[in-house]
């Protein structure tokens, strides 16, 4: 699939580079749902999960805010996947894994199934980025061999790099580590 073939619903605020990021792990997650010979209802849901993850990744501040409601832990870079889940359940989606899996994304969650992890692993797999390629493309392509040995080594990587600079370990994201550990 290529990115100029995802679509996005008309309340996205992207910009045109984000937009290049959704395509790369919509892309990554279709191939993965291919070779793990998912159900074509769960690959559809995949699929999704990549296209909306970051639909209000651009949007200001105030609606973010609006439309996540009340998370005083989260920075505001963390508000728009709680503020896409939000606006997405407000029209309708019912699939909760799907929503799970966005609402998440920037944090982790220990009641995440395959649908959130394996989002979690494309976001930070995506072959646009621009460290450690050669590390991150091979664990790309394990997803589908290894998915649970492939999703303990990314969550320890972006916990160490979280670490490492300092940042703050949300419970959730330590909750998750310590049930796939
Ligand atoms: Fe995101
Ligand atoms: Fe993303």
């Amino acid at each position: 699939m290529s990115t100029a073939s995802v679509e996005l619903p008309a309340w996205a605020r992207v910009s045109e580079r984000r937009l290049e990021h959704i395509g790369r792990v919509t892309e990554l997650l279709d191939q993965w749902a291919t070779g793990l010979r998912l159900p074509p209802e769960d690959a559809r849901a995949w699929h999704d999960a990549g296209r909306l993850h970051d639909a209000l990744r651009d949007a200001p501040e105030a609606e973010l805010h609006r439309l996540a409601g009340d998370l005083p832990e989260y920075t505001v870079e963390m508000l728009h996947g709680p503020a896409a889940a939000a606006l997405l359940e407000a029209e309708g989606e019912t699939r909760t894994e799907l929503l799970d899996a966005i609402r998440f994304h920037t944090v982790g969650s220990a009641r995440w199934g395959r649908l959130g992890r394996a989002l979690y692993m494309a976001d930070y797999l995506e072959p646009g980025r621009k460290f450690s390629r050669a590390d991150r493309a091979y664990l790309a392509s394990q997803v589908p061999h290894d998915f649970d040995a492939t999703f303990r080594q990314v969550l320890r990587n972006r916990l160490e790099w979280s670490l490492r600079e300092g940042m703050r370990l949300f419970p959730e994201a330590v909750a998750l580590w310590n049930r796939v550990r």
